[in-house]
C-alpha cells in the first residue's frame, strides 16, 4: 500500500472477526516496531504479544472492551523509563515519546497489512501488570487488539490545518 494510503486507511478498529493473523504478517509488523527510532538509539521498550485467550480477556475485559478482546491477538507496549534519554535541560524522560513512535510503527504496518488496530490507553495498569506479570522496571504504556476488520470504521473529523499549524 502506497504509504498516504496507510496514514488515510488507518482507522482505529473497534470489530474484530477470530480470522488468525499469519504468522509472517505478524513477523512484519514486529520488524516494523524494531526499527522505529528513539531518543539516542535507547530503544527503552518491550512489547508482550498475546494469542493467550484467558490472558487478552484479563488485559481487556475490566475495561469493558470486550470488542477488544475478541481479535485473536493482542499486542502491549511497555517502556523501561531507566532506559529512556532524559533531556539534560528540564530532566523530561523521553520513554513515551518513544513508546507511541514505536507503536504508531505497528499501527501503520497492521495498516499495511490489511489489519485493524485501536490505541488502548484506557487501563488500569495495575491489571495489566498482573494480567502479564510484568517485570517492576516495566511500565505498560498502550495495547492494541490486532486482527480483521469485523467491519469498516467511519473517519472522525479533524481540526483543519489553520488551525494547528503556524506559519512564521
Ligand atoms: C494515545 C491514545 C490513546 C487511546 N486510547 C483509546 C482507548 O483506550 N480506547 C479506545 O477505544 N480508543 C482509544 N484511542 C483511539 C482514539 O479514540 C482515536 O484514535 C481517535 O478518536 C481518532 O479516531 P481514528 O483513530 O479512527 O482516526 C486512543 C488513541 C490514542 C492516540
Amino acid at each position: 500500500m502506497e504509504f498516504y494510503d496507510v496514514i488515510r486507511e488507518r482507522l482505529s478498529v473497534r470489530a474484530y472477526t477470530d480470522q488468525a493473523v499469519p504468522d509472517a504478517t505478524l513477523a512484519r509488523i514486529l520488524e516494523a516496531a524494531r526499527l522505529a527510532p528513539s531518543a539516542c538509539n535507547r530503544q527503552p521498550w518491550h512489547l508482550y504479544v498475546v494469542r493467550d485467550e484467558a490472558v487478552r480477556q484479563a488485559l481487556f475485559g475490566p475495561e469493558k472492551q470486550d470488542w477488544a478482546a475478541r481479535a485473536p491477538l493482542a499486542i502491549v507496549a511497555c517502556s523501561r523509563p531507566a532506559d529512556a534519554w532524559v533531556r539534560w535541560a528540564d530532566q523530561k524522560n523521553h520513554a513515551d515519546i518513544d513508546l507511541a513512535i514505536l507503536f504508531e510503527h505497528i499501527v501503520l504496518a497492521a495498516t499495511a497489512e490489511g489489519l485493524g488496530t485501536c490505541w488502548i490507553c484506557a487501563f488500569d495498569p495495575k491489571n495489566v501488570r498482573a494480567a502479564l506479570r510484568l517485570p517492576v522496571e516495566l511500565e505498560p504504556v498502550a495495547m492494541t487488539p490486532l486482527g480483521y476488520a469485523a467491519k469498516p470504521s467511519q473517519p472522525n473529523s479533524r481540526k483543519p490545518l489553520d488551525q494547528i499549524v503556524t506559519r512564521l
